[in-house]
């Protein structure tokens, strides 16, 4: 028998029950449907609308529900319709009337808001939290490399010298900036709809307040109608979290090249490798590639919801009941991601060796050799092109900027001098990009130790929050 059966004479159908019921995947917020409930019970004792007693005998019984569930005693699998339903049919065939009180003044709506909300701010702060091991993970790694040189890149041709420390340094810096707009989107999220009722509020004296410090929420929502029709909160994680898959997936694909014989600049923990079944030789870098194609599904997820709420008119509308699915398995997508990726970097080897090597071809220090005739007084556009002319000369003959002698130097300009090699030498390259933001190593350990600060803060800013 359904909770809302008193107007039908006829049960649902079997088919449209299994479509219609959301329990098989919303149970996941049963904890959240009990707390939620608490919140609501208590307020409805404290503002008389039930008897103060009887709200307080609800509110254990609640808790007893929760504690049956956690130890085992009360299984969260049943026919029922949804996850609220479960809880108050617990309730009444524990307490009877008193278990039947417990709706008064609320409605499924904006219960449903609620429990969302409550589960996915949990998820944040985790989430959060996460990111910013992984962010620790990459400066870790980049002050143990804050000096070993490897060629920076610009489509994918090799270009200037940078370092394996300043690399992970920019990974870092994207990340920081996920956990910033988690940070943001909890702000909003932090807003209680309990109390919205269907989409029209309550004619009870509710104090919507109350329910909303009793649940950690800032403030009760302004509009019922807002209150239980929004879903922005869901679809912010959702951006969020695509954005932060987007930022994974290009570490991945740098991981996936800089793995492979033709660069051969890290070798992944065998622990974070998989091998093929025909090929005896391979190492294949599965979990890089997982997470590559998994950044596809999370802007799946958040492409589900954004288009199951276009055009809905308010308020509630049962498309909404397909928020749920999407999100959690945006969450579970990137919780899944985020667990491997810290110790996959922390135990990969780093091959500084072919870093170097591969830095020493392809002639990324042209544009120092340029600069180092700007500093004898010749324009840059000029310098340029004679850096080219002898760029050309090498690659004919199968020289590089080191090797070339003086002599053909000043074939180019009288005015290279021996001090010329000096001016080349990838790790006075490196050394001399010391402007703000620059690779220099002493630039990289300063950057390193802000951005252990920046974590530090970013990771207080979560902690209280759940
Ligand atoms: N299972 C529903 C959902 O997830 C709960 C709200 C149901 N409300 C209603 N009026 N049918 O959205």
């Amino acid at each position: 028998m359904k909770l809302w059966s008193g107007r039908f004479q006829q049960d649902i159908d079997r088919a449209a029950d299994a479509l219609n019921r959301s329990f098989p995947f919303d149970r996941r917020m049963f904890r959240e449907d009990v707390e939620g409930s608490i919140a609501h019970v208590t307020m409805l004792g404290r503002c008389r609308i039930i008897d103060p007693g009887e709200a307080e005998r609800i509110a254990a019984e609640l808790v007893r529900i929760r504690e049956d569930v956690e130890a085992g005693r009360l299984s969260l699998e049943s026919d029922c319709e949804d996850v609220h339903t479960f809880v108050e049919e617990e309730l009444t065939r524990r307490l009877g009337d008193a278990g039947r009180r417990l709706h008064t003044a609320r409605s499924r709506n904006d219960q449903v808001a609620t429990d969302i909300r409550l589960w996915t701010r949990t998820q944040i702060c985790d989430i959060a939290e996460m990111t910013l091991t992984l962010c620790d993970a990459l400066a870790e790694l980049a002050g143990d490399n804050a000096d070993a040189i490897m060629p920076g890149y610009t489509h994918l041709q090799r270009a200037q010298p940078v370092s394996f420390g300043h690399y992970m340094c920019a990974y870092a810096e994207m990340l920081l900036r996920d956990a910033d707009r988690l940070q943001d989107c909890l702000r909003r999220l932090n807003i209680s709809p309990l109390g919205s009722g269907a989409l029209a509020g309550t004619t009870y004296e509710t104090d919507r307040h109350l329910t909303a410090a009793l649940l950690g929420f800032d403030a009760p929502c302004e509009n019922s109608l807002d209150g239980v029709s929004d879903r922005d909160f869901a679809l912010e994680l959702m951006s969020a979290l695509s954005i932060l898959m987007m930022h994974i997936s290009r570490l991945s694909e740098e991981m996936i090249l800089w793995a492979s014989l033709e660069f051969r600049f890290v070798e992944l923990s065998d622990a974070y490798s998989t091998g093929s079944s025909i090929m005896p030789q391979k190492k294949n870098p599965d979990l890089c590639e997982l997470a590559r194609g998994k950044t596809g599904r999370v802007y799946g997820d958040l492409f589900t919801l954004l288009t199951v709420m276009k055009g809905l008119p308010l308020a509630y509308n049962k498309d909404m009941q397909e928020d749920k699915e999407a999100l959690f398995d945006a969450v579970d997508t990137v919780r899944g991601v985020l667990c491997v990726f810290p110790d996959m970097l922390r135990t990969m080897r780093i091959r500084r060796e072919n870093m170097r090597a591969a830095a020493g071809a392809g002639f990324i220090n042209a544009t120092d050799c340029a600069d180092y005739l700007v500093k004898k007084g010749m324009p840059f556009r000029t310098a340029y092109k004679i850096v080219g002319e002898i760029v050309g000369e090498c690659t004919q003959n199968g020289k590089t900027l080191e090797s070339m002698s003086l002599a053909d130097y000043k074939t180019h300009s009288e005015l290279f001098g021996e001090d010329v090699y000096e001016a080349i030498r990838l790790e006075n390259c490196l050394a001399l990009r010391r402007s703000y933001g620059g690779p220099a190593p002493e630039n990289v350990r300063a950057a390193v130790e802000r951005l252990k600060g920046r974590i530090h803060v970013a990771a207080a800013a979560f902690d209280g929050e759940e």
